[in-house]
């Protein structure tokens, strides 16, 4: 599966069956989040067979049903903390989905106290991804206007068009899609647009599919 296709098919999954993740999908998964962890500096790794992660109100409320796997995405506290846990976590996601697996970013429905005990000390949470093999594949998530989200949209080069595309593709903590895109001089911008909840994780993760889609990195603002 190609990124793009990782993309296009990665939706939120929300009920997972109990087939357990074979040691060589483990494997590669460890692998990458070791690298990007090293690459970042943050602590991102994967939990495997622990359903005390999700065992909680908050994940029976948010209809988080069997989820046994998930990845931990914490560190130390240091400026671009948030946004670097969206960008390196969505990365980890597109791998999972290019893997087989579903996901669903979760900031609230999960066991925060039973993911922090597993944490070493001196380490911030900033949150976690439930994994596993889904009981569906999830739907397609309704986007808000390409004239809020992406203005230049229409003027833009190819490239610039095709990250758009895959930064409307992305998950945003309760589908704000508090973002927007810009292109000005030559070059791509990112930046959050209005309030609300979790915007520098979603303006990461937006971040990770506008490279992935256009091979460029935005400059954010
Ligand atoms: C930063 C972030 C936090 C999220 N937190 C939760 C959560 O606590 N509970 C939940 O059920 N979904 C959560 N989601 C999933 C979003 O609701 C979902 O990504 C959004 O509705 C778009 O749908 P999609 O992922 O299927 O494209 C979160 C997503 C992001 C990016």
């Amino acid at each position: 599966m190609t990124i793009w296709e990782a993309m296009e098919q990665r939706h939120s999954v929300r009920t997972y069956l109990d087939t357990a993740i074979p040691p060589k999908i483990r494997e590669k998964l460890d692998a990458e989040a070791e690298k990007y962890s090293l690459e970042s500096g943050l602590h991102l790794f994967f939990r495997y067979d622990d359903p005390a992660g999700f065992d909680s109100m908050l994940a029976h409320y948010g209809r988080l049903i069997n989820v046994k796997n998930y990845i931990v995405l914490a560190g130390k506290k240091r400026d671009g903390f948030d946004f670097d846990c969206g960008y390196y976590g969505e990365k980890l996601v597109l791998l999972a989905q290019q893997l087989g697996l579903n996901t669903c970013w979760t900031a609230m429905s999960f066991s925060k106290k039973n993911v922090r005990r597993i944490l070493p000390e001196g380490e911030s949470l900033c949150m976690v991804i439930a994994l596993g093999y889904g009981k569906t594949q999830g739907s397609a998530h309704k986007n808000r206007p390409l004239s809020v989200l992406a203005p230049d949209y229409a003027d833009a080069p190819d490239w610039f068009r095709k990250g758009a595309d895959a930064a409307l593709l992305a998950p945003t903590a309760m589908n704000q899609q508090h973002f927007a895109l810009g292109f000005a001089d030559g070059e791509a911008t990112l930046r959050v647009r209005g309030f609300g909840p979790y915007t520098t994780v979603d303006l990461g993760i937006a971040a990770c599919h506008f490279e992935a889609g256009s091979g460029r990195k935005p400059r954010i603002l």
